[in-house]
């Protein structure tokens, strides 16, 4: 059975009221608690609600990190099987997931590119910036096909390469100086919209957007999010 982390002694992270500690994780996702904590961003807030709204029965999340999706989810979810494979991530997870109405289990998993979920389980598969940072994300995409049910959809909220040429050059030479060793292995120039199409997958609704403000984080602004189903379940209908 996994335990919480050990408290933090250093007196430069006191716990703050009606904060959860959030320790062992990294920058990127300590940011995006930050941001989402506060609220400060009405962006990732509305995507945030947009990547889970009218999900439902079987949902599994993929690298759910500390479980900042967990809150939007509606409760027309049967059951949501969140997969982390950070330790510290995961026993965050949990306990946002306990302080929550619907039912979330936090599972280990994903790292050696296996999701521990069964053939053709899910009804809806959310990747919450994740196939940015998977190791190897083409296996990631065949894991996502072998686990989603006929019909099921894909809901997906991403970095993405920019179609501005110049954009998409910074977000390669940021890939290529370091950001995913800075970044807890994000990568901001992956074409995942052309991986999923390759991979059979098309759109049912996309949208793109930026997401920081930061003039150091632009590698990192272009995002995309969106509802996708597999060319084949569809092809017939
Ligand atoms: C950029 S963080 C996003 C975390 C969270 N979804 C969020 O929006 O705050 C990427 C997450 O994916 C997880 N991850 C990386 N590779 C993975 C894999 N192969 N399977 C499952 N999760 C993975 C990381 O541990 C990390 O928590």
């Amino acid at each position: 059975m996994e335990t919480a982390p050990p408290r933090c002694r250093r007196r430069s992270c006191p716990p703050r009221a009606g904060r959860p500690r959030i320790q062992g994780v990294t920058i990127v996702q300590k940011w995006l608690v930050r941001r989402a904590r506060l609220g400060r961003n009405p962006t990732v807030d509305r995507w945030f609600r947009s990547l889970v709204d009218g999900t439902g029965g079987q949902v599994v999340e993929i690298g759910c990190g500390v479980g900042l999706l967990f809150r939007y989810y509606p409760p027309t979810v049967g059951r949501v099987i969140a997969i982390e494979p950070d330790r510290a991530s995961r026993l965050q997870a949990r306990s946002v997931a306990a302080g929550l109405p619907q039912p979330v289990e936090v599972v280990d998993g994903g790292a050696g590119g296996v999701l521990p979920i069964a053939d053709d389980a899910a009804d809806f598969v959310v990747c919450p910036a994740v196939l940015c940072s998977a190791a190897d994300p083409a296996q990631m995409v065949r894991e996502i096909d072998r686990i989603l049910r006929t019909g099921g959809q894909l809901r997906v909220l991403e970095h993405t390469l920019s179609g501005n040429r110049v954009l998409a050059a910074l977000q390669r030479l940021a890939d290529r100086c370091g950001w995913p060793r800075f970044f807890g292995g994000c990568h901001v120039s992956r074409d995942t919209e052309a991986r999923l199409a390759g991979a059979g997958f098309r759109w049912l609704e996309v949208e793109h957007g930026w997401f920081t403000r930061a003039p150091f984080m632009w590698p990192s602004g272009p995002h995309v999010r969106g509802t996708a189903v597999r060319a084949r379940d569809t092809a017939d209908r």
